[in-house]
């Protein structure tokens, strides 16, 4: 029978989703994105050669997967071109197992022109957004009138369309921002040329899945962000703007909740977070600085310096409630070798139940987190491929948090390399 496993980020992204949706691909026969948009930024190593992705879904590696994008990812045209070329350029075939949702919506000049004008506008409170245009694309489906790929093969329709779009968008950039309007020949030429590479790609992926499931192929679904940026579960308003939670996994692709076998939320040992927003554990000391350089905590779109801090258990159970986590994979445990004293977070001071977590960023302010501290280690795990080569320390470590999420370990990540990597219980098994 089928298998689809399911892969989520717990916090606020880049807990190293794609290093793991890369090596669990090795089981199956698509892997297909869901949410988001080229916001995402999702690192591949293997063979000490980095691969960046940002929209092209975490198995590309492999050369016998298909590669999918559900119909709930924001298209940019621009983004997935000159991924594809690259892609191309270094000699893998891309698009001979590519496939596009006809109902994603695009990402067209204004929504990214909109988003960068907002930003600007918000000042200091800005969200600190990775500038690709995702919420203005989101708000346009919300609204109802997105440009979607299937469009692209009705011009006359797509032109109509484009033209209401700049009506209200160049009012807004006239009027309100004062900014340059966007020109209607321009936008739809500039559409259809890039579309040339693309058009063929654009697929019924809610049929091709389900026929891969027929067949009893394995499915991988890659989430992108995490949950703590999700939109109505997340720290608003500093979240992105779609749902990065597992109800996403399904109207994002449209396969069914009984198709799943496995949910796996992805934690690094402690946490980061690109953007503004509150970050309760975080950091701002020497032990922080210590961790971003460690980790090489910079973002992989924006490349933006990521705030650090410890590992938040109250968000994680929380998390795991939610979405029905049936494992955690913990990443770049070996980036705390060294370290004398671990912290993890137990509880918010001011909160009743262990399982409240402050919802509106004006909440934070009055919660105080609680800590246990764990003994740290010296040998280094870096690379390591067996838990019985951890040190006693760390597998304590690992034991708390999967006590405080009240969920099993199923992965251990430690090292960026797709082979550094201890595998308790395959999900695919
Ligand atoms: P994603 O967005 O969740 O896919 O994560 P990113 O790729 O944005 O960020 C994770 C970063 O950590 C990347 O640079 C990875 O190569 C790196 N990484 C992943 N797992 C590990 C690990 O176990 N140890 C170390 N040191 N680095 C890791
Ligand atoms: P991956 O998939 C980390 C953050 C941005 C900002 C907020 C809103 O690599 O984990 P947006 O452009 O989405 O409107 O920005 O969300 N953000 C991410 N942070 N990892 C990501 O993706 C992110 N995608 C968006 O920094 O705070
Ligand atoms: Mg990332």
């Amino acid at each position: 029978m089928s298998k689809s496993v399911v892969v989520l980020g717990t916090q606020w992204g880049d807990e190293g989703k794609g290093k793991i949706v890369d090596l669990l691909t090795e089981s199956a026969s698509a892997v297909v994105r869901f949410q988001g948009g080229n916001n995402a930024g999702h690192t591949l190593v293997v063979n000490n050669k980095k691969t960046i992705l940002h929209l092209i879904p975490s198995g590309i590696l492999r050369r016998n997967v298909k590669c999918i994008i559900g119909n709930g990812v924001v298209v940019s045209l621009d983004g997935i071109c000159k991924e594809i070329n690259e892609l191309e350029k270094s000699g893998l075939s891309v698009l001979d197992r590519l496939y596009l949702g006809s109902a994603c919506p695009l990402i067209l000049p204004y929504h990214s022109l909109l988003d960068e004008v907002r930003e600007k506008r918000l000042g200091e409170n800005k969200i600190g957004t990775t500038g690709r245009g995702i919420g203005p694309a989101y708000e346009d489906k919300i609204a109802r009138r997105s440009i979607r790929l299937s469009d692209l093969n009705r011009e006359s329709l797509f032109r109509e369309k484009l033209e209401k779009n700049l009506e209200l968008y160049n009012f807004m950039f006239n009027k309100f921002f004062g900014v340059k309007r966007i020109e209607l020949s321009q936008v739809y030429n500039d559409t259809l040329e890039k579309a040339q590479l693309i058009k063929p790609l654009i697929t019924d992926t809610v049929s091709l899945l389900h026929q891969i499931l027929d067949i009893g192929g394995n499915l991988l679904l890659e989430g992108a962000q995490g949950c703590l940026l999700d939109v109505d579960h997340g720290t608003y308003p500093y979240v992105t703007s779609s749902n990065t939670t597992i109800g996403a996994a399904m109207s994002g692709t449209g396969i069914s909740p009984f198709d799943l076998t496995g949910i796996v939320g992805i934690t690094k040992a402690y946490t980061t977070r690109v953007g503004n927003g509150s970050f309760p554990t975080e950091l701002d000391d020497d032990i922080g600085a210590h961790i971003a350089k460690k980790g090489a905590e910079f973002g992989a779109t924006t490349g933006r310096a990521r705030r650090c801090g410890w590992l938040d258990a109250v968000a994680l159970r929380r998390v795991c409630r939610m979405n029905g986590i049936t494992s955690l994979c913990v990443t770049k445990l070996d980036v705390l070798d060294g370290m004398t004293q671990i912290k993890v977070c137990t509880k918010y001071r001011g909160l009743e139940e262990s399982s409240d977590f402050p919802q509106d960023a004006e909440d934070y302010d009055d919660v105080i987190p609680e800590y246990e501290e764990l003994d740290g280690w010296t040998a280094p795990t870096s690379g390591l491929r067996d838990f019985e080569q951890l040190p006693s320390q760390a597998r304590l470590y690992l034991q708390k948090i999967s006590e405080l999420a009240e969920v099993e370990i199923s992965l251990v990540s430690t090292g960026p390399e797709r082979d550094d990597t201890i595998i308790l219980n395959s999900p695919f098994k």
